[in-house]
């Protein structure tokens, strides 16, 4: 694909691909609450490796330590204990090589579309033509195509969240952390965007970590999946979803091989969080 920015040349030659591009070793992480005058366990001692190119779910109840995880991936925050790595290194800073689609999207309300997805490459000093282009090809690939000079405060939740998922893709990033990126959108546009979605996969070896509450969705975009219980924070299994790709995504939720994976999923979710109400 042309016309997208080039991995680092540096980080991919100096990168043994044997060894997992993120990993989590024994990692506990514990909050403060005022309110309780106590801590919070978000996370008890949880271990998880991901390999370069891989397509992980992190699927749990709410409150379970998902956010948690992807942040300190992100690098924005630390563990209380233990060590997350970044291609064998300690992650100490924010990872400049991670692309974080945010929970609560974080979209600047002042810029415009266009000018909100171009915000990457403008920091990295991509020249104005060239930037312009890319935008609207993500936007097109996003479904937002005639609303590059809407304001955010213009956009449904939905679109919101393809805006945020513009500004990630457009820089053709090595790994991307994305929680809940496909959440408030309807059935239609989501199936569109996770087939875009995993083209791009394919197409340009991203490494991708993705939070979710919805067990079909991890079974039809992830090659794993990382279940978790709650209250502490932890990892309850880990999932081969071993369907073929490239996946129909309208069509493999049908196929005999998908519903038992779901109800896999679905037992271990129940097993790990037995007082959680399902919605
Ligand atoms: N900044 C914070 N201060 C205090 N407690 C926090 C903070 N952030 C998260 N927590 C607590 O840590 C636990 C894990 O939170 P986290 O946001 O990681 O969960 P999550 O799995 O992402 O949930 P959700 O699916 O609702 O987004 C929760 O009990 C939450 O209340
Ligand atoms: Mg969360």
């Amino acid at each position: 694909m042309t016309g997208f920015l080039r991995r680092s040349a540096q980080s991919d030659a100096e990168f043994d691909p044997s060894r997992p591009i993120l990993s989590a070793e024994g990692v506990h992480h514990w909050y403060y609450s005022p309110e309780r005058k106590s801590f919070v366990t978000a996370l008890e001692d949880l271990s998880l490796s991901v390999r370069r190119g891989a397509f992980v779910a992190l699927l749990g109840p709410s409150g379970c330590g998902k956010s948690t995880l992807l942040n300190m991936f992100a690098g924005l925050i630390a563990p209380s204990l233990g060590v997350v790595r970044y291609q064998g290194q300690a992650i100490t800073a924010p990872n400049t090589q991670a692309a974080y689609v945010t929970q609560n999207d974080s979209l600047l309300p002042w810029r415009r579309v266009a000018a909100n997805v171009g915000l990457p490459l403008e920091v990295r000093g991509v020249p104005a033509r060239e930037r312009e282009e890319r935008v609207a090809q993500v936007l097109n690939q996003v479904g937002l195509q005639g609303f590059e000079r809407a304001f955010p405060s213009e956009l449904s939740g939905g679109m919101r969240k393809r805006v945020g998922l513009a500004r990630v893709l457009v820089t053709n990033p090595n790994l991307v952390l994305m929680d809940e990126p496909f959440g408030a959108l309807d059935a239609q546009l989501r199936a569109r965007l996770h087939a875009e979605f995993l083209r791009l996969w394919s197409e340009r070896g991203m490494t991708v970590v993705f939070v979710t509450h919805d067990i079909d969705e991890a079974v039809t975009l992830a090659q794993e999946v990382y279940v978790f219980a709650s209250r502490p924070g932890r990892i309850r299994a880990r999932i081969d979803i071993d369907l073929p790709f490239p996946r129909d995504v309208e069509e493999i939720r049908y196929s005999a091989r998908f519903v038992e994976l779901s109800h896999r999923l679905r037992d271990e979710l129940r097993l790990a969080n037995p007082v959680i109400e399902e919605h």
